[in-house]
């Protein structure tokens, strides 16, 4: 995956920008984008599949700002969506519908009949009765809704218990041992076109062998279905693949269709991919401004202005993130912080014992935070969400303003006084 910053002298550099430079006209804290990243991350998985028949839709919830899918819509990407929400952004984006599988464990009749206007691939059912509830909405419309259903192969991912989602235990999907039932009451349904089978098993996977599992266990129900007379055209595998963060392996993606090469050798299927941290994770980063240091007992804390509300990921899943200063400058001394935001909470930090050379008013940047990070941030302890730039080249674009104290209260009322 590609890196988005440099070292170039005492800068660190994003494309051909500074970070100084970003924060200087932007503000802190900021989250910073390369769109050369994102592009060669997503052009990546385009060489990785060939010139297999292929969609890779891009999952737009780890990173949904609309410049960033405008991006990847003009390299011809799909998108794996789970909202309304995050359908029209991706209409907004000029991403092309026909290209849209919409996954989500309880679509509501409103979402399903906004998705059958605009014409998406395919749903992405999660349950029996979501089948019936498309069914029913795509009947009082008179269309033909696409489906694939989403199964739950009851495999390990061995990731973050948080972010594994193909074990029986885990809310997601439809057990594989009751799929086969499912797809037959689909076929007889009038308002249904069965047209694939989906899965998706966690997020941020380092090896490969609970991908090649779960497709094993596809394939046998797909060759099962054909058997009885339901030819899908489509096999989507889901996200997943992780980034590096700290000193992670991550099989490359070339190593991940190698293994999946004998398995699908000879088969007509569609090949479907899903991913989002992977494309997006590497390009990003969030630039920060140490406000405090201060010492507590033996401990040092840099009180930075970016919290747990900017990106959660640290507080939530007691993730690593690799953190340091966004400008090197020699005569400072280096020591051990736990680098921390002003919220009031004791999970409130992004990144413990680290060895920094700081001061107050120096800038840092926390790497590998395109994914997930903007995406989970919230306005807690009534924070407006930070701004969002999008370097390209020379170029920084602004793409998504820093919030006022306006935008934080909108649809807010007083109640009127008798
Ligand atoms: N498809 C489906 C149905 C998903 O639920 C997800 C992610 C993806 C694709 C994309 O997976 P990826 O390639 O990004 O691993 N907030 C967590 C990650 C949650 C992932 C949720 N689903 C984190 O920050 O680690």
């Amino acid at each position: 995956m590609h890196s988005s910053v440099t070292t170039q002298g005492n800068q660190r550099i994003m494309e051909d920008v500074p970070l100084s430079a970003i924060v200087q006209q932007f503000g802190s804290p900021c989250y910073a984008y390369s769109k050369k990243a994102i592009s060669e991350n997503f052009l990546d998985y385009q060489r990785a599949l060939g010139s297999r028949d292929h969609l890779i839709c891009y999952a737009v919830k780890s990173n949904s700002n609309i410049a960033v899918l405008q991006t990847l819509a003009k390299l011809g990407a799909g998108f794996d969506i789970v909202s309304v929400g995050e359908l029209e952004r991706v209409l907004m984006a000029g991403g092309d519908p026909t290209k849209v599988v919409y996954s989500g464990v309880a679509k509501t009749a409103d979402e399903m009949r906004r998705a059958l206007e605009v014409g998406i691939h395919c749903f992405n059912v999660e349950s029996e009765s979501e089948l019936r509830l498309l069914n029913k909405t795509a009947a009082e419309t008179h269309q033909l809704a696409p489906v694939s259903i989403r199964v739950n192969p009851d495999v390990d991912a061995k990731t973050h218990p948080y972010i594994s989602t193909g074990l029986k235990e885990n809310k997601f999907g439809i057990d594989i041992n009751r799929a086969f039932e499912v797809y037959q009451q689909a076929a007889q349904m009038d308002n249904i076109s069965v047209v694939g089978v989906d899965c998706h098993i966690g997020s941020q996977l380092t090896d490969i062998t609970p991908f090649i599992d779960a497709m094993q266990h596809l394939l046998l129900l797909v060759d099962r279905l054909a058997d009885s007379g339901i030819k899908l055209k489509h096999i989507d595998i889901g996200g997943g693949l992780g980034v590096r963060y700290q000193n992670e392996t991550i099989p490359s993606l070339a190593i991940y269709m190698d293994a999946l090469e004998p398995l699908l050798k000879g088969r007509i299927e569609t090949l479907v991919m899903e991913p989002g941290r992977s494309i997006t994770a590497n390009a990003g980063i969030l630039l920060t401004q140490v406000q405090v240091i201060k010492k507590n007992g033996d401990k040092n804390f840099a009180i930075v202005d970016a919290a747990m509300n900017d990106m959660l990921r640290p507080a939530l899943y007691d993730a690593w993130m690799d953190i340091n200063s966004a400008e090197i400058i020699a005569d400072r001394t280096e020591d051990s912080y736990d680098v921390v935001g002003p919220v009031c909470e004791t999970g409130d930090f992004l990144a413990k014992d680290r060895m920094l050379a700081i001061t107050e008013g120096d800038y840092l940047y926390l790497s590998s935070a395109g994914a997930y990070g903007f995406t989970m941030s919230s306005n807690y302890n009534s924070r407006p969400r930070v701004a969002e730039v999008m370097v390209d080249g020379h170029q920084i674009h602004l793409v998504r303003a820093r919030e006022t104290i306006e935008d934080l209260v909108r649809g807010e009322q007083l109640i009127k006084e008798q």
